[in-house]
């Protein structure tokens, strides 16, 4: 068992009967949707789950889990999911996959926020392995970009898969990856980014995740 899947099996122990549940996006959290689908099928759990993807959304389908759409909810129980980068005070970075719009909706909405992950996206400073994913209204993209140009970000709009065109996120937005001044901290960048308009929604997920599990050369450690 490797370590993305021994950690998403114990996030998998937080969910309880009658919950609703959100799933994550990504390698480890579609170890967690397919351990939730085994409990199901083994010990006869009963919950229900929301999607913060639509790839994630079809595994949970594929696996014949009880699934509602965002809109028919305001809040969840539990929402499990991984993440790119995460610091010692639990900020994290997410969006690499650019669903960040439905992943920070119900990271905020959740009861419980567990982030799951393996040893190797823990960092000092958030970016300092990744761009910064922002998703910006399409017609927008050059007065967002321009604004966030005088907050010192350098960086293009996200190119598609043929590199023909740009990327455009299951929300209909573009993705700005961009890069800040190092000494810039999370929360004040956070803050700098949400004030900007033309901006959807950003990576930098600021004092949302409860519990951390990090999955390290088999040993799953909780912070
Ligand atoms: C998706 O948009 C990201 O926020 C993911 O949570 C992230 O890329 C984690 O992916 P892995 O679990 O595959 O590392």
């Amino acid at each position: 068992m490797n370590d993305k899947q021994l950690v998403a099996l114990q996030a998998a122990k937080y969910v309880k009967n009658g919950m609703l549940v959100g799933l994550g996006t990504g390698s480890t959290a579609n170890y967690f949707i397919e351990e939730l689908a085994r409990l199901t099928h083994d010990e006869g759990l009963k919950f229900t789950t929301v999607a913060s993807s639509t790839i994630s959304a079809k595994k949970a389908q594929s696996l014949q889990l009880p699934i509602v759409a965002l809109e028919h909810i305001n809040c969840i129980d539990l929402y499990v999911d991984g993440a790119d980068e995460i610091t010692p005070d639990k900020t994290l970075l997410k969006g690499r996959g650019s669903d960040l719009v439905k992943e920070k909706l119900l990271a905020t909405a959740a009861a419980q926020f567990i982030v799951v992950a393996d040893a190797s996206k823990l960092v000092n400073h958030i970016s300092q392995n990744f761009l910064i994913p922002i998703e910006v209204i399409p017609f927008a993209w050059q007065l967002a970009k321009k604004s966030l140009e005088k907050l010192g970000g350098i960086g293009e709009l996200r190119p598609n898969a043929a590199k023909d065109g740009f990327w455009i996120t299951s929300h209909g937005s573009y993705v700005l990856d961009m890069q800040f001044d190092k000494n810039l901290d999370a929360s004040t960048l956070n803050a700098l980014i949400n004030n900007t308009p033309g901006v959807v929604e950003h990576g930098i997920f600021c004092g949302l995740a409860d519990v951390v599990l990090i999955a390290d050369n088999g040993t799953v450690s909780e912070r």
